[in-house]
């Protein structure tokens, strides 16, 4: 194909892959970015915890319903929404929306605040703090793992 038969739908799906390396990008990045800011700034974790809540409202989410409105506009112009392949990855990305909304952000902001209760007291972490960490890790972990179904199912199309 040459660079003028590029179609219109051609554009839709590289700006719908470029909005799914944006959005997830960086999450694949956090271990490496959290371990590197809890050994060289252990007293200042809420400013970890703040650059996520920031990250997620202004990169990931935003990318995020680029993706959608983007995959929706291909899904009808040369699939069907009710392809089991796509089907399952919208179910994907709502569920990723939900967790992102009504869990990770909401324990990033409390594990700020619990990180500013405990540097006061001293800087040891707390239980509470402890608890949300490993709450963060679980649903993060699993919004990541959400991702790379998406992405299998995406390419590989199964059922089709
Ligand atoms: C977490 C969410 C998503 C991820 C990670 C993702 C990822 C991808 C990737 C990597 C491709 C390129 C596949 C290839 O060219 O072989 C793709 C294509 C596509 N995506 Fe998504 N996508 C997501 C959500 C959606 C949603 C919600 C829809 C529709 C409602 C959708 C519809 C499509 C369609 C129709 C294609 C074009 C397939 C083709 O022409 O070969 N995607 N997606």
């Amino acid at each position: 194909m040459t660079a003028l038969n590029t179609t219109f739908y051609d554009l839709v799906l590289t700006v719908h892959i470029l909005a799914v390396v944006v959005a997830f990008g960086v999450v694949f990045a956090y271990p490496i970015i959290d371990s590197q800011f809890r050994r060289s700034m252990p007293g200042n974790l809420a400013a970890l915890h703040r650059l996520h809540v920031l990250l997620g409202q202004r990169l990931i989410t935003p990318a995020m319903t680029v993706v959608l409105v983007a995959g929706v506009y291909l899904a009808l112009d040369r699939w069907r929404l009710d392809d089991p392949w796509i089907a399952a990855t919208l179910a994907i990305l709502i569920v990723i929306f939900g967790l992102s909304g009504a869990v990770l952000t909401p324990t990033d902001r409390r594990l700020a605040e619990l990180a500013e209760r405990d540097a006061a007291a001293g800087g040891k972490r707390s239980a509470d703090y402890r608890r949300e960490e490993r709450k963060a890790a679980i649903f993060g972990s699993l919004a990541l793992l959400l991702v790379i179904v998406a992405i299998f199912l995406m390419t590989a199309k199964p059922g089709l």
